[in-house]
């Protein structure tokens, strides 16, 4: 794809990965992605801001066709999907320097064996002058690494954020014309890789907010020309109150799991509580990430298999406390033979959520009439403490 113009002299580069089903070898991409990299002229000098993956570098080699001098690469983060072929930009272009914060320096040293001599690193608030245009570096730690920075074009009110405000979509639109699709993209994403460090993701919100922004260019995604709608969903994510909604992420061996999440999916909504379920063997793993944003209480189902959690449950609980959502309650249904320690050793894989651990039910065999009085209980309690809490 060649180079697209967003502004005079401002340049969207990169690849757009329509193919692509899976990030990082873990998060699902069900609409692929794009990684954005971005060219400004100024009338002295020439930045590259952020790249692509190293054996995408013939894509953004064949993109600085026409651009006869660099001098400057602007790495906003390290992580390889923006810096991966930042050593052969810098081979094509000795004369060029790169841009990063400290922490970053030290990273891409480590990741990309680029020189020392190569490195300008910027402390948070200062600038670097383009001619005509004047770049803002504004450290952004912990969106997702923390060596993370933003920056900001001045004169074009533009923002450039890397990770910071990304959606997983390949299209060929430059800017966000469908809010909606974008919304739930950029919800996974925050879900799947932002949301345990909403508490200083929140500082960084309020720190950029501050700018007057025209345009929030992304390092995945599409282009936002009204940055509020992403900039109001974020704080919505992260400092939003809590849905009336139950999530039950379960996976069910010979029915009687099942027939326990039907039965307590019915007496929540009997309730007025929402529900989302996920039937782990077959789920879309970021679908629960997103519905983990904000939801009042997780509810996990699973038989006992090998004297424990079924290990798609096992799965689904590492997750659940590795991307530590505001989630207040938690319980615990399944079934099981003869015994086992399924509710120790989930209830020992999240100590990362701050929820109350309201009940478990654990069957022997298939439920039975009092097995489904301690479900319709359980929901009574959940629908109580929804109420309770004012989760809407
Ligand atoms: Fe898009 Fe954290 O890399």
């Amino acid at each position: 794809m060649k180079p697209r113009k967003i502004k005079d002299n401002i340049y969207w580069m990169g690849f757009v990965d329509w193919d692509s089903r899976l990030f990082d070898s873990l998060i699902p991409l069900p609409d692929g992605t794009s990684y954005n990299a971005y060219l400004i002229e100024g009338s002295e000098k020439t930045v590259l801001l952020d790249a692509v993956e190293e054996e995408l570098f013939y894509e953004l080699e064949g993109q600085l066709e026409n651009v006869a001098k660099l001098d400057y690469v602007v790495a906003l983060h390290a992580e390889q999907d923006h810096s991966g072929c930042i050593p052969q930009i810098l081979a094509r272009y000795p004369e060029a320097k790169l841009i990063t914060s400290p922490k970053a320096k030290g990273i891409l040293i480590d990741l990309l064996q680029i020189s020392e001599e190569s490195f300008i690193t910027v402390k948070d608030g200062e600038t670097l002058s383009l001619g005509d245009k004047t770049l803002e570096f504004i450290h952004t730690p912990w969106v997702h690494w923390p060596e993370t920075m933003v920056a900001y074009l001045k004169e074009d009110k533009m923002l450039f954020s890397c990770d910071f405000f990304g959606s997983h979509i390949a299209t060929s639109d430059l800017f966000v014309v469908d809010e909606g699709r974008v919304y739930e993209a950029a919800k996974r994403y925050y879900a799947e890789i932002m949301m345990p460090f909403r508490n200083v993701i929140k500082k960084n919100l309020e720190k950029v907010a501050a700018y007057d922004i025209d345009l929030i260019a992304p390092g995945h995604g599409q282009i936002y020309p009204r940055p509020s709608f992403i900039i109001d969903a974020h704080k919505d994510w992260i400092d939003g109150s809590l849905k009336n909604k139950v999530v039950i992420p379960y996976v069910s061996m010979h029915h009687s799991t099942k027939k326990m999440v039907d039965f307590l999916v019915a007496a929540l909504l009997e309730k007025g509580v929402n529900v989302e379920q996920f039937n782990l063997v077959v789920t879309d793993i970021g679908k629960l990430a997103i519905a983990l944003v904000d939801a009042g209480t997780i509810v996990v189902g699973t038989p006992t298999v090998l004297a424990g959690p079924h290990p798609s449950a096992v799965y689904a609980a590492f997750l659940a406390n590795a991307l530590r959502p505001k989630t207040k309650f938690l319980s615990i249904i399944g079934s099981y033979g003869w015994g086992g320690k399924t509710v120790e050793t989930l209830a020992g894989l999240i100590p990362n959520l701050k929820v109350e651990v309201l009940d478990p039910v654990l069957v022997k065999g298939s439920p039975k009439a009092a097995d489904f009085k301690a479900l319709e209980n359980l929901a009574e309690t959940i629908a109580k403490k929804h109420k309770e809490q004012g989760f809407a």
